[in-house]
């Protein structure tokens, strides 16, 4: 395969933000999708919140999370408690353990946009589809960002965000092409929307500052320095704190969003 690295990593600051996630906000377009007694997989799950979400939309339906980094699942399985039509699985989406037929439903929530080899594993979804299984994805598209204030060292923050998405593997303008991709993999499209996560009140610029902070100066801090000096760098991190505590700082990040069926 490839060159491949899940490039958000499991620090508990960002496995606690996926954590918030819900079917309200971020998987609304998939709700609707939803039945009782459907037999779902959420690949690629994460911590699992909307994991566990569905599986009370669709019990005595089961649902199966499956991730590589099973060290989040901690945080699904207590949210699921005592929920029995709920299970979490270390296991890979290029290389799923499933029959063919298996599933009602399948969600990829934000996770089709890190793989270098989307169509591999949309083949492999395709696979464990029972036909007429509905399928939902939502990922990003850094083409539709907006932010606010921008500055040239803010510039060459982002500039660097995206060449490390790029360095291992993703492709960051993924949301746009989701329709071409299940096409080409033998889906049919429903439907296609899109919709912002948005980052406003300041504790939500705060947290999403420190997170790039600590996605560049720490977690790729040894591949960004093939690409600026230390001290560019370290200009690039104070312009990205200054940012974080701005009154007027402003970032909201498109999603792209489709179900389709087999
Ligand atoms: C951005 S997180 C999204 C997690 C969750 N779906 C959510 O929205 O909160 C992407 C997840 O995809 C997982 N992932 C990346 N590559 C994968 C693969 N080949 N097979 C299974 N999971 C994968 C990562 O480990 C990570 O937990």
């Amino acid at each position: 395969m490839a060159h491949e690295i899940y490039s958000g990593g499991y620090g508990q600051h960002l496995v606690s933000q996926f954590a918030r996630r819900s079917l309200d906000r971020e998987g609304a377009f998939f709700r609707p999708f939803l039945q009782p007694g459907m037999n779902v997989l959420d690949a690629g799950c994460g911590p699992g919140s909307m994991t566990v979400e569905i599986a009370r939309i669709v019990a005595p339906g089961k649902v199966i999370g499956i991730d590589i980094g099973d060290e989040q699942f901690e945080v699904g399985r207590k949210l699921a408690g005592e929920m029995s039509n709920v299970e979490f699985r270390q296991a890979n989406l290029y290389a799923l353990e499933f029959a063919a037929e298996t599933f009602d439903a399948v969600f990829l929530h934000a996770v089709l946009y890190h793989l270098n080899q989307p169509a591999q594993a949309l083949r492999e979804v395709f696979r464990v589809c029972k036909t007429g299984a509905v399928v939902g994805a939502r990922d990003v598209d850094y083409g539709g960002d907006v932010r606010f204030p921008t500055s040239p060292l803010l510039d060459g923050a982002w500039d660097l965000i995206t060449r490390v998405f790029a360095h291992n593997g993703g492709n960051i303008y993924f949301g746009r092409t989701q329709k071409r991709a299940f096409r080409e993999a033998g889906f049919q499209v429903v439907e296609a929307s899109a919709t912002y996560d948005s980052f406003g009140t300041p504790e939500e610029v705060g947290s999403y500052a420190a997170y790039w902070i600590e996605f560049l100066g720490e977690m790729n801090r040894a591949l960004v320095l093939q690409w600026c000096s230390e001290a560019e760098l370290e200009q690039i991190l104070d312009a990205l704190r200054s940012w974080g505590a701005g009154e007027d700082s402003f970032y909201a990040r498109a999603r792209c969003q489709c179900v389709v069926r087999k």
